[in-house]
């Protein structure tokens, strides 16, 4: 069976690519046999990405393809332990593709309210949409606040019924480095860095297993 994430976000530059190449890293570094599908196919950040792996040779290798539409995406998705949709900067019909094809859509977003207000709004748009807010999970992602700040973020999404993933991505230079060499925000050159993004990698995976778990019972 195939596991399918997707990143969506109603803000453009909130962490969709980096969040979509830290798990790709991840669950190749897992064993499973993964493919990222780039559906903005403009910016093509996770092409170009995947590029500047391969002349660094960085390993593992990721497997990225760009796709004009999720349907394209999806007729080889079987092939795969897991596909990781990359949508595009803001929110539209194809948001709601992806968020129906996905199994755990992730929305990343910022601490400060007018970041986490379009996230709440887009979660609850899916929601209408059919898509069930079990699936939605929110990631904290380039996040510059206190903690204070960040539990005041978590209990935001959380009143507004969604659940945060644990872990969170701090703004850094080392992770906008990081991608600029091909590599993911779990292979910085600092330690401490990568294990807070492990974090997070790990929670994506927890619910995902979480998930899978219900739908057997
Ligand atoms: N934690 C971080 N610290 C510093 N820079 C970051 C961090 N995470 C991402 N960036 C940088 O922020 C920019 C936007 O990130 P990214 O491309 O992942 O967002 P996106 O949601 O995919 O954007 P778009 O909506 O344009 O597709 C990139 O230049 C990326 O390298
Ligand atoms: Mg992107």
């Amino acid at each position: 069976m195939t596991f399918i994430v997707g990143m969506v976000s109603q803000k453009g530059g909130v962490g969709k690519s980096t969040l979509a190449r830290m798990m790709a890293r991840e669950f190749v570094a897992g064993g499973l046999a993964t493919k990222i599908a780039d559906l903005d196919t403009q910016q093509q950040t996770c092409t170009n990405w995947a590029g500047r792996r391969a002349e660094n040779d960085i390993e593992p290798e990721i497997q990225v393809q760009s796709f004009a539409s999720v349907k394209s995406a999806l007729e080889e998705a079987g092939r795969f332990d897991a596909l990781l949709l990359d949508g595009k900067p803001n929110a539209s019909d194809q948001t709601v593709e992806i968020a129906k094809a996905s199994d755990l859509v992730v929305i990343p977003t910022g601490q400060t309210v007018d970041d986490l207000h379009p996230g709440v709004v887009l979660a609850h748009s899916l929601r209408k949409k059919g898509i069930s807010p079990e699936t939605i999970a929110f990631a904290m992602f380039k996040i510059t606040g206190s903690e204070r700040e960040n539990a005041a973020a978590r209990e935001y999404i959380a009143q507004a019924g969604y659940m945060v993933l644990d872990g969170e991505i701090s703004v850094s230079t080392a992770y906008g480095s990081a991608s600029d060499q091909g590599k993911a925000i779990t292979e910085t050159s600092f330690r401490t860095l990568n294990e807070r993004a492990s974090k997070l990698a790990q929670s994506v995976i927890d619910r995902i297993a979480e998930l899978q778990e219900r739908k057997v019972a």
